[in-house]
């Protein structure tokens, strides 16, 4: 039977850590769509055309390990307003939505353009400061020399780019549980996304 979990939210709020917790706690399959998107801008980095590296995505470039640095962060972004890219990566991401046994997809446009019929759908955020706060955490603890300012700087500018384009622009979908996760440990998160899915599930 499929199930859809559908996270969205800006960058850096915590939709990955919830998803992979849902996806844990429910037996679902959970797929990182901004993963899609990384590594179709790390290929451009290479000199790809950005429709060709996405049509052409096989599953080891999702294994680069350079997919969180700023900088592909950057190109991500860029090519993630490019409809034909948008496109390609469709499908992949609709079937994995309804597969059997349940999945749980992360991104910018999965309640409103990848599974709008999704059982659940919650548009995460935390604050700006909160924001770059974890994810300079997070880069620094994984090897990545980064500065806050430089978290910070990515953040806003890919949410601002995001948030403007024409296609699938990051938005709440009308029937989105909002959860502002500021003031809440990754803990308390998770057991309010677990609360919002057994509701659902009845
Ligand atoms: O982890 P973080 O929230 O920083 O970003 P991500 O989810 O890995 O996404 C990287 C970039 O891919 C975003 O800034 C978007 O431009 C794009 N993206 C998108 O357009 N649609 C999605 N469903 C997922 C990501």
């Amino acid at each position: 039977m499929a199930f859809t979990i559908a996270i969205d939210g800006p960058a850096a709020a915590g939709k990955g850590t919830i998803g992979r917790a849902l996806s844990r706690h429910f037996g679902f399959a959970h797929l990182d769509t901004g993963l899609l998107y990384r590594a179709t801008g790390r290929r451009t980095l290479d000199g790809l055309a950005p429709v060709e590296a996405a049509q052409t995505l096989r599953a080891e470039d999702l294994d680069a390990d350079d997919l969180r640095t700023p900088e592909v962060s950057q190109a991500a972004s860029r090519v993630a307003a490019i409809p034909e890219v948008r496109q390609a990566l469709l499908d992949f991401q609709r079937a994995f939505a309804r597969r059997a046994g349940g999945a749980v997809l992360d991104g910018r446009d999965i309640g409103t353009v990848i599974c709008p019929e999704a059982e659940v759908k919650l548009f995460v955020t935390a604050s700006d400061t909160e924001r770059a706060r974890r994810r300079h955490k997070e880069m620094c603890e994984s090897g990545h020399a980064v500065t806050l300012e430089e978290v910070r700087d990515d953040l806003r500018q890919r949410d601002a780019r995001d948030s403007a384009r024409a296609a699938a622009p990051l938005k709440p979908a009308e029937d989105a549980l909002m959860l502002d996760t500021s003031e809440m440990s990754i803990e308390e998160a998770v057991a309010a996304a677990v609360a919002a899915v057994d509701a659902a599930r009845g």
